[in-house]
């Protein structure tokens, strides 16, 4: 099936089964990070799903992500992409990185952004407080050709660092902002339009940038409560575009690199004010 504009309930990896093959433009997603239900340290609320257990062994947990990742490459088009959002962990000072399970799947890794987040859920002391998460760009190469396309300008300037803070007005437990999806379709697919999948939608927030954005969305969650509450914030979905037009408004080339070379002032390679002034590199 090729479903359209639809939020739909159940485990993603039962539903994606459903799906035909290769129909979906762009994919984007926050899955459980298994991160455990407890100690999660005093600034933030635990992070306890309605239905979900996020606490299940470290082993089963990836084979489950790897299985999951191949669903969606096998949906997804050649030249498609998939943004899957995740984070570092430790468990018992042992390290483990989103790169170990991803190598596994059938994607091929074009890029590891960083979210800096500039706050910190877990104040203690054993490292350096962990402000960050990443955003994994994951492609579906057409025929064997792993590069791809370039990306435009005026998207590729916003640089592999993005800076903005989570999600604070939300109900859900751990939603992400909405700049987040809306800067990935509005520079992977820019003025076209396409079909954007979420398999762990939440409050929906990637359904509602695609919405915004003019792209048809499917989006799939196990919790009847938050496919509900997702429905709801879709129908809202005009109340959230002075968000996604800022995001629009930061897409632009200010200077092309021939002004930068011949030396109108600033020489920097990054765009004034999207992460540290040029003159300061
Ligand atoms: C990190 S949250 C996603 C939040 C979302 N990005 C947002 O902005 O609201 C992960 C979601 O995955 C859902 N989930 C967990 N296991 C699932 C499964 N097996 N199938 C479908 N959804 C699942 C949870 O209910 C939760 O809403």
């Amino acid at each position: 099936m090729k479903p359209k504009n639809k939020i739909i309930q159940g485990d993603t990896f039962r539903i994606l089964k459903k799906f035909d093959d290769d129909f979906v433009d762009l994919s984007i997603t926050s899955p459980p990070y298994n991160k455990g239900e407890k100690h999660k340290g005093w600034l933030v609320k635990n992070v306890k799903y309605n239905i979900a257990s996020d606490n299940i062994s470290e082993e089963i947990y990836q084979e489950q992500q790897i299985k999951v990742l191949d669903e969606i490459f096998r949906v997804t088009r050649p030249g498609g992409s998939f943004f899957y959002n995740h984070k570092t962990r430790w468990t018992r000072g042992k390290m483990l990185h989103p790169i170990e399970w991803l190598q596994k799947t059938k994607w091929t890794i074009r890029q590891e952004i960083i979210w800096d987040r500039m706050i910190a859920a877990n104040i203690r002391g054993w490292r350096f407080w962990q402000i960050d998460e990443r955003i994994y760009w994951l492609y579906k190469p057409i025929d064997n050709n792993k590069i791809g396309k370039e990306l435009k300008s005026k998207h590729a300037l916003l640089t592999s660092i993005w800076r903005f803070p989570p999600e604070r007005k939300n109900g859900h437990p751990a939603p992400f902002p909405l700049v987040l999806p809306a800067r990935i379709i509005y520079s992977i697919l820019d003025d076209k339009k396409g079909m954007v999948l979420d398999p762990y939608v939440g409050s929906g927030t990637t359904c509602l940038a695609a919405k915004l954005l003019g792209s048809n969305y499917i989006g799939i969650d196990i919790s009847k409560k938050y496919v509900k509450d997702a429905e709801n914030r879709l129908k809202n979905y005009l109340n959230y575009k002075k968000i996604v037009d800022e995001e629009i408004s930061k897409h632009i080339v200010e200077k092309t690199f021939m002004d930068r070379k011949n030396g109108n002032g600033n020489t920097g390679k990054y765009r004034k004010g999207s992460i540290i002034q040029s003159n300061l590199l």
